[in-house]
């Protein structure tokens, strides 16, 4: 498949994420949130709680692309619940019309949440279009995570589709790569397992096809990334939680685009409980990548984001948190 089509600019609006942070200083492509607000009412106005938007576990952003005359914009993931998907998008002033492309990272309540609400608020601002909806046949099993007693935690299951299609869902349900926005953007299919030292998400079952029994499910192989492609920089790659292995999907984005160099990683790194023994491995290995942009939020955790900092220094590294605007 080609790569995604080189675009003029690419915005990402990041709707939920695990951290607020409108105080740290940030790159010139970065606006904070509180920046955000500022911005959007200008002359005087009143720094409030009433204006801010709420953190959550969880990841969700507005991507859009721009070329010539065409701006063309996609939701990936939508955070885990309602309420908050709901006040960020207002509060930041975000219009979710032109939302044309539904993408879900995997089949985990936190990225898929709030689906119902979001397909509710685009189809109320787009004169009621159905949306098309990309998304990977095992994404709609029920999760569990085994408990070191033996019992098994429950996920929320993300929506059916069933339900996403009552609520006016095209749904694309493919193991496949799949090229959205008339190719101005990828997202990929299975990422293959190549290193030795990513595992994927240790304890983690699923239903199995008959729902009568668990079977494991640490690989959680219905995980996708997208790619976006900037002209003058090379690709941006946007992975929400990197159950693949963050370096097994930097390796499958290098190897699907071979002849576009990698810019930006974004998304959420998962190397946080278990995962942070392959903290040092990971930094290194991302060594060979060469990313201008390292975007670590959602579920990397401090310990990773402190260890990618310490490797590759303050200009590279623009971390995630809920309101924040990236534009390259
Ligand atoms: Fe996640």
């Amino acid at each position: 498949m080609d790569a995604p089509q080189a675009v003029e600019s690419v915005e990402i609006q990041i709707l939920v994420d695990n951290v607020t942070d409108s105080l740290s200083t940030v790159p010139s492509f970065v606006e904070t949130e509180w920046a955000g607000l500022g911005r959007r009412r200008q002359g005087s106005w009143v720094l409030a709680g009433s204006c801010m938007c709420c953190a959550a576990h969880g990841l969700s952003c507005v991507i859009t692309v721009r070329k010539g005359a065409a701006a063309r914009t996609l939701l990936f993931d939508s955070g885990p619940e309602d309420a908050v998907f709901e006040q960020n998008v207002s509060r930041l002033g975000v219009n979710l019309g032109p939302v044309e492309t539904i993408v879900l990272s995997h089949g985990h309540f936190d990225h898929g949440g709030a689906m119902l609400r979001a397909l509710q608020l685009i189809r109320d601002r787009n004169g009621g279009r159905a949306v098309p909806y990309y998304a990977h046949p095992d994404m709609f099993r029920t999760r569990a995570t085994k408990m070191p007693n033996g019992s098994m935690r429950l996920l929320e299951d993300v929506p059916s589709v069933e339900n996403l299609m009552a609520y006016g869902a095209e749904v694309v349900n493919t193991k496949e790569p799949q090229l959205l926005l008339d190719g101005m953007a990828y997202v990929s299919g299975e990422i293959p397992r190549v290193t030795g030292f990513e595992k994927g998400l240790p304890g983690q079952h699923r239903k199995t096809l008959d729902g009568r029994s668990w079977e494991l499910d640490e690989l959680v192989m219905d995980e996708r990334f997208l790619v976006l492609h900037v002209g003058n920089k090379g690709l941006i790659v946007f992975t929400a939680c990197s159950h693949a292995g963050v370096i097994n999907v930097l390796k499958h984005a290098k190897n699907s685009f071979p002849d576009v160099p990698l810019f930006a990683l974004i998304g959420g790194f998962h190397l946080t409980g278990s995962n942070e023994r392959i903290i040092p491995e990971t930094v290194e290995a991302m060594r060979e990548f060469d990313l201008a942009v390292i975007a670590p939020g959602h579920c990397t955790g401090w310990r990773a984001v402190n260890a990618l900092a310490n490797a590759f220094g303050d200009s590279k590294l623009a971390p995630l948190a809920v309101g924040k605007r990236y534009s390259f």
